[in-house]
């Protein structure tokens, strides 16, 4: 799929070149070769990746969910984030899109993501990109 230049894809397995870049694009990811491999070992997490010019400018990680109160799944996307200088060009909505596609492909009848209250430009964004808002508040808990 492809958004003006942009391509995104699925990242189903990754090597320590492949890694660095990764950790090389978003300092957040702290990726070793370890937990990225045990992440992508399981067919149920989802890795994307959009790239431009061969160059990761989008990363998004999703979960796709069982119920116990329906056959069909769900996707859970945990976390979504384009670089700076390659916002509002619609790296972010392909990005979406994609995993929409993977979803249904998986046989899950919804996607769902948190945004902060606070944070707007999240929020106008998933508003944008067609998605329904509900009120919640979420508890963490320390294991
Ligand atoms: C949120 C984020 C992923 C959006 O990615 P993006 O590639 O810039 O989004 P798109 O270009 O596909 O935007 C699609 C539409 O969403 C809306 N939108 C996106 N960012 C917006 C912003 N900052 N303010 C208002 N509306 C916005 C617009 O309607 C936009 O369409 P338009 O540019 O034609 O007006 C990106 O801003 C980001 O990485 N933010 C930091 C990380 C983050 O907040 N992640 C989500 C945490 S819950």
């Amino acid at each position: 799929m492809t958004a003006s230049t942009f391509t995104v894809e699925r990242i189903t397995s990754v090597g320590a070149a492949e890694l660095a870049t990764l950790n090389a694009a978003f300092s957040d990811l702290h990726g070793t070769l370890e937990n990225i491999s045990a992440f992508l070992a399981d067919p149920n997490n989802f890795l994307i990746v959009a790239r431009l010019e061969g160059r990761i400018v989008g990363r998004a990680t999703a979960h796709l969910l069982a119920r116990i109160d329906d056959a069909r799944a769900e996707i859970f996307i945990n976390s979504i984030d384009v670089h700076r200088a390659q916002r509002r060009k619609g790296v972010g909505r392909a990005m979406l899109e994609f995993l929409k596609e993977l979803g249904r492909a998986r046989g899950a009848s919804e996607m769902w993501v948190l945004a902060e209250g606070r944070d707007s430009n999240a929020i106008n964004f998933y508003i944008a990109t067609g998605g329904d808002a509900s009120a919640a508040t979420m508890f963490d808990y320390d294991l």
